[in-house]
């Protein structure tokens, strides 16, 4: 059923921050909405374990680390993705290995994948970008055969399907993020899941200050105070970051994870009012949605395939109407002005870097060029609307903005 609007917070999170405020501040343990949370979160998203954490970039790093993935191992994530994919990957002190995309689904083409298999290579983080999942099966057969760990990210991408299975269910971990902009939201703040409890204890750890009493029970991220109190208590007992997320975080999230359809809903019910108005138009191509992948439209991307107009003019056209300003898809990962400067500055300074000299390509001569010549000309709709009326709105000023340039 097609929904009109909704709220834009939740009445149950507004409920539950003040629930967290009346019990006062204490931990991550006092109120138990973690755990819910962590529970519910895992069971919906059909992974075994859920490890609440400050972000959906650290949930990557939390994955890399209880992989024992590292110095001298590589990583392949898509040229189709933003920094922190790849920066999970570097904050491991591993090496991130850009391979292209498909050129209509625009996500993460196996067999480039295939192409970029090294004796190093140990994890691969498919991304569903915009909302929509790569083509996962050849994915997960490849790294059968090679024993590689498989970390989805889903930061953008909440209730898409992929044959049937919901993605976040089909790696060894998936990561979610509740940055401002995603389908759910808590500010900042994101989840790993993953499928054991070896490695769910492992990622706990080394996202809680590696205490000693953590396991990878929901809720389990702080030690309890009748072990905390004890002169003898031996505390850390492994390498582990703070990546804790706040309690009152933590209630905004359930309350907006308890919603969690109708926040996807609403962002797929803009989606088709874009999709009916770039229908009829030849030179705006969406980004192709497989028959058997539901796509939860993080955003609604689409690439302009007219030479005479330029990207900026067609946004100010757009923009004077009353559109909201899209935005462009980031520079392909490599890219990023970042990459080639930390080549050229691991290569001068071997013994400042020494985990990575001789072994970090120079990203000045990574190459996908799918995604570099399509990357220039897309253009990303925003589809986070609370009322259909705002969503429909900006689809009429599309059809305008078409008729104009046609
Ligand atoms: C594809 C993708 N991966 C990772 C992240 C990182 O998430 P966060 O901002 O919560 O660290 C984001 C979000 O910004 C994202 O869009």
């Amino acid at each position: 059923m097609a929904l009109s609007s909704i709220p834009r917070v939740s009445p149950k999170s507004i409920e539950y921050v003040n629930k967290v405020l009346d019990m006062g501040i204490h931990n991550a343990k006092s109120s138990g909405l973690d755990a819910e949370l962590e529970k519910k979160f895992a069971e919906r998203f059909g992974q075994q374990y859920g490890i609440l954490m400050s972000n959906g970039t650290v949930t990557m790093q939390a994955a890399l680390l209880a992989s024992d993935i590292g110095v001298g191992d590589e990583v392949i994530v898509p040229a189709f993705t933003v920094f922190m994919t790849a920066g999970a990957a570097l904050f491991a002190n591993a090496i991130p290995i850009v391979a292209d995309v498909d050129p209509d689904t625009w996500t993460l083409d196996p067999k480039d994948v295939e192409r970029k298999i090294t004796s190093r290579t140990r994890a691969i983080i498919p991304v569903s970008i915009c909302g929509l999942s790569p083509d996962m099966d050849p994915i997960l057969k490849l790294a059968k055969e090679h024993d590689i760990v498989v970390i989805e990210d889903n930061a953008q991408c909440f209730l898409g399907y992929y044959k049937e299975r919901v993605v976040g269910s089909m790696g060894n971990f998936s990561s979610f993020s509740f940055q401002g902009s995603k389908h759910m939201t808590c500010g900042e703040g994101g989840i790993l899941l993953c499928e054991n409890e070896e490695t769910a204890t492992k990622a706990r750890k080394a996202s809680s200050l590696g205490f000693s009493s953590i396991t990878a029970e929901p809720g389990n991220s702080t030690i309890p105070k009748e072990l905390r109190c004890h002169p003898s208590f031996q505390r850390h007992t492994s390498y582990g970051h703070n990546f804790l997320l706040s309690e009152l975080a933590i209630a905004l999230a359930l309350g907006e994870f308890e919603r969690i359809d109708e926040l996807v809903s609403i962002r797929q019910e803009a989606a088709r009012e874009f999709e009916s108005v770039i229908a009829g138009c030849d030179w705006l191509i969406p980004q192709k949605t497989p028959e058997n992948h539901v796509h939860s439209y993080w955003t609604y991307a689409m690439r302009m395939s007219r030479d005479d107009i330029e990207w900026s003019e067609m946004r100010r056209f757009f923009v004077s109407l009353g559109g909201d300003g899209y935005y462009a898809a980031y520079q392909p990962v490599h890219r990023e002005p970042i990459f080639p400067m930390l080549s050229d500055l691991v290569k001068s300074n071997p013994d400042r870097f020494p985990h990575w000299y001789e072994k970090m390509p120079d990203y000045k001569e990574t190459s996908c060029p799918v995604w570099e010549s399509i990357q220039p000309n897309i253009i990303m709709l925003k589809t986070k609307y609370f009322s259909l009326d705002s969503a429909r709105h900006q689809a009429e000023i599309l059809a305008k903005t078409i008729q104009h340039f046609s």
